[in-house]
């Protein structure tokens, strides 16, 4: 097969294949949890790191008013192009989610898939929620969702799943090929089998994300007073079932509450 090496985000249409069918499940959870956690009504949102926007289009036409940045010039595109498509404004910006203002505080924010740990410091990471904190009115929420590495047990290594819409098929497979604990680091390696009726081929990347183990996480937290962990989740999503961290823990949500 054809093999490019590249990175997988400035392919939006694909990475939208591939992370984009799971919408429906992260959706409801955000609105249990605005109607949850929150004090007020929650109408204005933020995603840091929006990516492709999979999911501030779907919160846009349920009637929020949403915004986001991203790092990635070509999934800002994508993204404005979609909402102006479904009649919003394009309200995605370029722009880092470790140096960030907002021109008017929102009631709620959500990075649910790990980007959080694309900031590889603990400066940029402290920076982001402190940006975070600053963009959220009093009573506001940031529901933050990541992989913690477990200190007990053994991690989950690799992931494969496929997509499909229309004649588009994405096979995805993710590894990780190495980790530094002393540099926080978790190397993953990744292959996208794109298969259209013209053509057929791989796109190989990688990337590292910064680890955190729970107390890491807390640590890092307990250095952002604005913020008050109310409820920790799992990848279920489901609201009713609030979790507790503890050595063994995986996917974690936590909702964040701007004090
Ligand atoms: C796993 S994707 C998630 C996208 C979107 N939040 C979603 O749920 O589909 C991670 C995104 O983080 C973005 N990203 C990485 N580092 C960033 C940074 N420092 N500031 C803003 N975006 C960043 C990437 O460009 C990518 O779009």
């Amino acid at each position: 097969m054809e093999t490019i090496t590249a990175p997988f985000y400035d392919f939006p249409k694909y990475y939208d294949l591939v992370y984009g069918s799971d919408w429906k499940a992260e959706f409801d959870f955000l609105q249990a949890c605005f109607q949850k956690h929150a004090a007020g009504n929650v109408r204005r949102l933020f995603e840091p790191a929006c990516g492709t926007g999979r999911l501030l289009v779907k919160l846009a036409a349920a009637g929020y008013r949403v915004g986001g940045n991203d790092i990635n010039p070509k999934a800002v595109a994508y993204c404005n192009a979609r909402l102006e498509r479904h009649g919003f404004p394009p309200s995605a910006v370029v722009g880092d989610m470790a140096d960030f203002c907002l021109d008017q505080p929102v009631d709620a924010a959500f990075n649910t898939i790990n980007s959080f740990r694309h900031l590889d410091s603990e400066a940029d990471a402290l920076s982001h929620l402190r940006c975070m904190a600053a963009a959220l009115r009093s009573g506001g929420i940031y529901v933050l969702g990541l992989h913690l590495t477990p200190t007990r047990g053994e991690p989950v290594d690799e992931e494969s799943w496929s997509a499909r819409r229309g004649n588009l098929t994405v096979l995805s497979r993710l590894w990780v090929t190495g980790r530094n604990q002393r540099r926080r680091q978790e190397m993953v390696g990744m292959s996208y089998d794109i298969y259209t009726p013209t053509r057929q081929f791989r796109i190989l990347d990688h990337c590292s994300f910064r680890t955190y183990t729970s107390r890491q996480l807390y640590g890092l937290l307990g250095r952002i007073p604005e913020f008050e962990v109310t409820s920790v989740y799992d990848f279920g999503y489901d609201v009713q079932q609030p979790i507790e961290i503890d050595s063994r823990s995986e996917d974690v949500v936590l909702v964040l509450r701007k004090r």
